[in-house]
């Protein structure tokens, strides 16, 4: 059992409401603070949604999942967060609100809770200077779509506690039913260091004429055994989401591997992110 009972996300957007789902349906109390009333209520459908689809499936009773949604208080204001146990942080990969946001966020709760970032790529070193007490805090990465990805890196710094990391992990495991790795604070952590150079790779093949993208795509599901090529999952993470990963690993490493090949870097210049705006290396059905 989780000690962890009541967990707070700063930031409903694409992770936010992911992570409040997963906690929702793991018997979570979950308070979701945004900035944006827009973005909760948007929030609140999405999840009310899924468990409704649960329930369409015969997954969850109509009773379980009004039991699930009731554990879900949404916020505009910071204070709400005051008796949450755990605090993730899931607003916009950009340094200063992220720093701004954890010090609110240190403001409110308890000197026993849990700070955590959800961060991609910023360093959780550089992070946790927003904080009077660093030893309090972790990286907690989820992916996305957060309640189908089992798996939750954990990264510490040279700050983080013992405590801190052991009620981390028990809050991945026991709290959400999902699967940590506990890792150390480095570019791209462990699944993007891995994934975004080949990634990469794959469009450097495409640019340089040497396969085609259903080539290169079907080649990696029929021979390894991928559920998708590489390009394909590019198109579904995101082209504008690869390129910045790739920068940031770049910025830091200067490895050859996470230079962005041409093609990739004109058509994110061109607003074709992939699936999401329904063009990428490959043309995908418009997404709602
Ligand atoms: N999208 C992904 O696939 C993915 C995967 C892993 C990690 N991440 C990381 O998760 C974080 C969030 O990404 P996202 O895709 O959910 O972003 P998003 O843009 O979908 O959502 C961000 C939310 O934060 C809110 N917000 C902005 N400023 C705020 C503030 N000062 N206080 C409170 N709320 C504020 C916005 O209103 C918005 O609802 C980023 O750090 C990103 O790198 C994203």
């Amino acid at each position: 059992m989780s000690t962890i009972t009541a967990v707070g996300i700063v930031g409903s957007g694409t992770m936010g409401r992911g992570i409040a789902e997963s906690a929702l349906r793991a018997g979570q109390q979950v308070v979701l603070y945004d900035s944006s009333q827009d973005a909760l209520s948007g929030a609140r459908k999405h999840i009310e949604g899924n468990l409704q689809r649960s329930v369409d499936k015969e997954q969850l009773s109509a009773q379980e999942a009004s039991d699930r949604l009731a554990l879900l208080t949404t916020a505009a204001s910071p204070d709400s967060l005051a008796g949450c146990h755990i605090v993730v942080e899931a607003v916009p990969e950009v340094l200063e609100i992220k720093l701004a946001v954890l010090a609110t966020v240190e403001e409110q709760v308890s000197r026993t809770a849990v700070i955590a970032s959800n961060t991609s790529s910023i360093p959780i070193t550089k992070l946790a200077r927003a904080l009077s007490h660093q030893d309090r805090f972790v990286g907690l990465h989820f992916f996305n779509p957060v309640p189908r990805m089992p798996l939750v890196e954990i990264v510490q710094t040279v700050h983080s506690s013992d405590a801190t990391v052991a009620a981390a992990r028990q809050f991945v495991e026991s709290g959400l039913g999902k699967t940590p790795v506990i890792i150390e604070d480095r570019p791209g952590f462990v699944v993007n260091a891995l994934l975004i150079p080949f990634l990469l790779a794959a469009a450097r093949m495409l640019d340089s004429g040497y396969a085609d993208a259903e080539t290169i795509d079907k080649s990696m599901r029929l021979g390894c055994g991928h559920p998708m090529g590489p390009l394909t999952l590019a198109d579904f993470i995101g082209l504008d989401v690869v390129c910045a990963a790739a920068d940031a690993m770049h910025a830091e490493l200067r490895d050859p591997a996470q230079v962005v090949p041409n093609n990739l870097r004109r058509l994110v210049e061109a607003g074709y992110f992939g699936a999401k705006t329904g063009r990428g290396f490959f043309v995908h059905e418009a997404s709602a």
